[in-house]
């Protein structure tokens, strides 16, 4: 079924929700909300975006009525902040689990991974103002019907129903996961979410490469969220955030 505004506002009421057919980027109107004082678990969906961001400056291109994006808005404490990431993984893999998905894993630190490929992408963005955390803004936009045959993503990127092989509703997976930000939002400092994330996680015991040729096995995760990379010299590496490729990519 169609995402509408009409089924969306009526759906969601009263949380403030702002419905765009089409957008350039919904972390970019999610950003300006919180600027303006958006409260917390506003949310900004749409059916296509155009200039979608992803991590490293790339693009997130979504075609029309194929992908669930969303940004939502959430004011944690500071000391909280390196929850997110866990916050949108951890809600994303049981949305994938819930739906019967058997092959659901996170590739450190937010990449979710259905049959072993990539089905959604997690952006969180902060606004800062001086040393006080104003919100955060977090971007998922998950793959639910986008064909990738015959593109440079064929062999990495996954849609939900392709792998599913069922149809699904978009209005239902929005009110699972908004469900979910809002229990982790409301735990986002509990032991449980730190364990949901972790045990979820692949990338430990592959060998992974970061920053400019720096290799070595990832090991583990401390309690930050920092993947802890041995090299081939016996030096443990924190890596604190960005990206990592697997030795296979
Ligand atoms: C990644 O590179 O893996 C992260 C991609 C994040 C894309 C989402 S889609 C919704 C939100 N709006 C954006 O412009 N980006 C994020």
């Amino acid at each position: 079924m169609n995402l509408t505004e009409d089924r969306i506002l009526a759906h969601f009421s009263p949380r403030p929700v702002r419905y765009y057919p089409r957008i350039d980027s919904t972390n970019d109107a999610a950003l300006k909300w919180l600027s303006q004082g958006a409260p917390a678990g506003a949310v900004v969906v749409t059916d296509e975006q155009v200039q979608g961001r992803g991590r490293l400056g790339r693009v997130w291109f979504t075609p029309p009525g194929t992908a669930l994006i969303l940004s939502v808005i959430l004011r944690p404490q500071s000391t909280h902040l390196g929850r997110i990431t866990m916050l949108g993984a951890v809600v994303i893999s049981e949305l994938l689990e819930n739906l019967g998905a058997a092959d659901v894993a996170i590739k450190w630190p937010n990449d979710v991974q259905l049959n072993k490929r990539k089905v959604c992408g997690v952006l969180p963005e902060v606004i800062w103002r001086g040393s006080e955390l104003l919100g955060v803004v977090l971007g998922m936009g998950l793959n639910v019907r986008i064909d990738f045959s015959g593109t440079e993503l064929a062999e990495k990127a996954i849609s939900i129903e392709p792998a599913l092989g069922r149809s699904v509703d978009r209005l239902d997976l929005l009110t699972f996961l908004l469900a979910r930000i809002d229990f982790w939002s409301a735990n986002l400092s509990a032991q449980s979410l730190f364990d949901a994330w972790k045990r979820r996680l692949n990338t430990p015991g592959k060998t992974v490469s970061f920053e400019k040729g720096v290799s070595g096995v990832a090991e583990s995760v401390n309690a930050e969220g920092a993947l802890l990379v041995r090299d081939s010299k016996g030096t443990l590496h924190t890596v604190l955030a960005g990206d990592v490729s697997l030795g296979s990519e």
